[in-house]
């Protein structure tokens, strides 16, 4: 327990501008939620114990989205506003026997790019200027719809404020101040818990602005100091649709930069679509319309090429994709070539040098090293050995209707074209199946297995069949 900052983290309020049925602090950007951008953000600067997650709207959802991390969590029931989101707070620390923490730092569910760094500067800034409250304040270029923050000064030379005056209620000479509140503010907490008792809901919203807090502490000759922001985008919140999207275009073109800076060739980084944990080694290229999905981790000197969609995927080195594969939870080693259209399902294993071709679909594989199936495949429920080739429109019968079995298949064993094996069965290593067969028992090592109809000839069928005609 850190006695001198703790982290409150508002996110119990529903959206009601998304027009939604998730809560608002699950919607996701750069691929998370909005509220586990802000406690990876939080997590950086003071333990997840020392976090207070404020949970109201859809409490049980959101909580279970975000437990693994470990945060603690604090219950609003009733949404009456931001105010009445840290008065709760208040009530669980007088109902723990935990010691209040001297300094209350609080996030906003809806602010997602805030960066440890900018938590840090917060910090430093409220302690060097022995601040009671210290707002995290920006000038976007519209500031339409924020709460703005009015200076003593207005030509910003002094840090000091007067006051936080939310939109509905600014008077006329108020409505070009330039200043926004970004909703992120670190507070002296004793000071802060004696005034959230004198809060009202006389306002346009009929609820208990956190931000009255200012002007009350300046009443009380309490210091109330603002801070800008580095980056106007990490201050944003995001209360639509469209400011949400905004956000995440700028978050994924953080990632892509990131991805570039070490590395890696992404042609057209705004058609792109790359979530926030993916990596890539370097000298590995992008084309455009790419989406890098999860989890997804690629190696070094891959070409990804355009139209392919990798979701929690795990590639080597000099893995080649091309146009236009699909692939989740797929892993595929070193060198291997996929596509153009593969379907690579969940637990698809590719071996190293392996290639899986034009619109083939693997479900449970493991394929081994340097085996191929290029044309027209479908493997699912399958171990298939190295150097094994699979002829085109061969497929594994894995399915009966009612369970699913399992296709084993060993080393440099030859698959002919338009083969279907039926599930289950063990073909085994350097053994041949003929072209056309339906495979239904097990074969064994270096044999040739046949499974398909005797072909016959009627020598000049077609010469007797018109010559029949004509007599008719
Ligand atoms: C708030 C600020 C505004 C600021 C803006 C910055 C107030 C009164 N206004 O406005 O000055 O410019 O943020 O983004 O604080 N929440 C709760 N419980 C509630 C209500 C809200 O936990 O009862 C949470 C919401 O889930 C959200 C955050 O608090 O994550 C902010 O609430 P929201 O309603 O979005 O406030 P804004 O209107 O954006
Ligand atoms: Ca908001």
């Amino acid at each position: 327990m850190d006695t001198q900052f703790a982290i409150a983290i508002m996110a119990a309020g529903k959206g009601t501008r998304l027009k939604s049925k998730r809560p608002k602090v699950l919607h996701e950007i750069g691929g998370r939620a909005l509220l586990l951008h802000v406690i990876a953000a939080a997590k950086q600067v003071v333990d997840a114990k020392d976090i207070y997650c404020i949970i109201g709207h859809e409490a049980d959802r959101v909580r279970a989205a975000v437990e693994a991390t470990g945060v603690q969590f604090v219950l609003q029931t009733e949404q009456r506003g931001t105010g009445h989101a840290l008065q709760m707070v208040k009530a669980s620390f007088a109902l723990s026997s935990a010691p209040i923490p001297e300094n209350l730092l609080v996030l906003s569910g809806d602010v997602p790019l805030i960066r440890p760094e900018t938590i840090e500067k917060i910090r430093e800034v409220h302690q060097s200027e022995r601040a009671t409250m210290t707002i995290l304040t920006a000038v976007p270029s519209d500031p339409t719809g924020y709460g703005r923050v009015i200076r003593v000064d207005p030509g910003a030379q002094t840090p000091e404020v007067l006051a936080i005056v939310e939109q509905k209620s600014l008077a006329p000479d108020q409505l070009d101040t330039p200043e926004i509140n970004s909703g992120i503010y670190c507070f002296r907490t004793f000071a802060l818990f004696e005034k959230l008792d004198l809060l009202d809901t006389n306002n346009a919203h009929g609820e208990f602005y956190l931000t009255d807090v200012a002007a009350m502490l300046v009443a009380d000759n309490q210091r109330v100091v603002a801070v800008k922001a580095d980056n106007i985008d990490e201050v944003l919140g995001a209360n639509t649709i469209a400011e949400m999207m905004h956000l995440d275009a700028a978050m994924r073109l953080a990632t892509a930069r990131r991805l570039m800076a070490s590395g890696v060739t992404i042609f057209r980084p705004e058609t792109t679509v790359i979530d926030s944990e993916v990596e890539a080694g370097p000298d590995t290229v992008i084309e455009p319309y790419v989406q890098l999905l999860g989890a997804t981790r690629i190696g070094s000197d891959c070409r990804i090429r355009s139209y392919s969609v990798i979701q929690d995927s795990v590639l080597g080195d000099n893995v080649t994709v091309r146009n236009g594969c699909i692939m989740d939870s797929a892993t595929i080693a070193d060198s291997a070539v996929l596509g153009p259209y593969a379907h690579l399902r969940p637990e698809s294993h590719i071996g190293a040098g392996a290639h899986i071709g034009n619109f083939v679909e693997t479900k449970k594989v493991t394929l081994g090293a340097g085996s191929k199936a290029n044309h027209l495949n479908y493997l699912g429920d399958a171990v298939i050995g190295s150097g094994v080739n699979v002829g085109a429109g061969a497929i594994t019968c894995n399915y009966d209707g009612v369970h699913k079995h399992q296709t084993t298949i060993g080393d440099n064993v030859f698959v002919g074209s338009d083969s279907t094996l039926v599930a289950p069965l063990t073909i085994e290593s350097g053994s041949y199946i003929a072209a056309g067969s339906c495979i239904t028992d097990d074969v064994p090592t270096g044999s040739l297995a046949l499974g398909r109809a005797r072909q016959i000839i009627k020598p000049d069928w077609v010469a007797r069949k018109k010559a029949a005609k004509e007599i008719l």
